[in-house]
């Protein structure tokens, strides 16, 4: 595949970290985008999304292991023509409306949309009604719709958005649901970093899970969520068998039907993403956090 990212052996040591006993925030992470691609970045609290994010962007620089995106090394101006970001914690100036604050965009990405590209990307995001309204006055979800119509501005390649829904509603999040797919449909290639897992499931086309700094997983969401058994409804009621695959049903069947059983119905149950990542950290050292400095250590 048409790779827009290709990142090779990334790792981030923060200075400092040895001295406060904490290890490698990412510790060599190898991990590829391809063209209008929607990657999920999963992974506990310290594992690594961010800092990941930040590499690409070229606000964080790696200790080791390189970065491409387009073929541009990150961090270089070429590189950063072609990403937009919607950083986890973003605040804008309170005094900018919607409209300016994406014209300040427009000029600091050099995209030549004008008003009509800002319209078109208010109205994608839902304010299509807020573009004289200031950020002062906007309630935190219409905030982060305009982070989202800001990442997007010049049509970049690859779209990073590290927790683009924490403050959306339900309708909110669904909507921005449909605006990765529209991205998608466009050839723009998304990493997501999320901590919804139901919603990286329903929108990603591939997942990574990192923990402690490393990947731990990658695949397809339904590939990694599996089978979750099989439910039999006999005579006797429902009976879950967890531990069958959907190649072992026929013979199932046949075998209680061979043993007298009145079969109603089989149903084949999906595994959730959500419980293949709960076993996959937890495989990995559970809630990722680096090891505590040690007693009498320097805090
Ligand atoms: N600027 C920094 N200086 C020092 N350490 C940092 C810095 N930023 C992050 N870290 C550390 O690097 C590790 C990874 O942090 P990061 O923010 O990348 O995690 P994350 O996966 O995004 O977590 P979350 O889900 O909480 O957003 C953590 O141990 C964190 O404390
Ligand atoms: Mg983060």
């Amino acid at each position: 595949m048409d790779s827009v990212l290709v990142a090779q052996e990334l790792r981030k040591r923060y200075r400092g970290a040895q001295r406060k006993g904490r290890g490698d925030a990412l510790g060599g992470v190898s991990l590829s985008i391809g063209r209008g691609e929607i990657v999920g970045l999963l992974g506990p609290n310290g594992a690594g999304k961010s800092t990941f994010a930040k590499i690409v962007c070229g606000l964080v620089r790696p200790t080791a292991g390189s970065a491409l995106l387009d073929g541009h090394p990150v961090g270089s101006r070429a590189a950063q023509a072609r990403l937009g970001y919607l950083a986890e914690l973003f605040r804008y100036p309170p005094w900018a409306t919607a409209d300016g604050l994406l014209r300040t965009h427009q000029r600091l990405a050099g995209a030549d949309g004008g008003a009509s590209e800002r319209g078109e990307l208010l109205e994608l995001v839902g304010l299509g009604d807020a573009a004289e309204v200031k950020v002062a006055s906007m309630s935190k979800g219409m905030q982060q719709r305009l982070g989202l119509a800001q990442a997007l501005v010049g049509r970049p390649p690859l779209v990073l958005l590290d927790e683009p829904t924490s403050a959306l509603d339900p309708v909110g999040r669904a909507h921005v649901r449909e605006v990765l797919k529209e991205l998608r449909d466009r050839g723009q290639s998304v990493l997501l970093s999320s901590h919804l897992l139901p919603e990286v499931e329903q929108v990603a086309d591939r997942v990574a899970i990192i923990a402690r700094g490393r990947l731990i997983i990658e695949g397809r969401p339904t590939e990694l969520a599996g089978t979750g058994g099989a439910e039999f409804d006999l005579a006797s009621g429902i009976v879950r068998r967890p531990e069958l695959r959907r190649e072992d049903l026929p013979a199932e069947v046949a075998r209680l039907v061979a043993a007298g059983e009145q079969v109603y119905g089989v149903r084949e149950l999906r595994g959730t993403l959500e419980e293949a990542y709960l076993r996959a950290v937890e495989e990995h050292g559970g809630d990722g956090r680096p090891p505590a400095a040690p007693a009498g250590g320097d805090r």
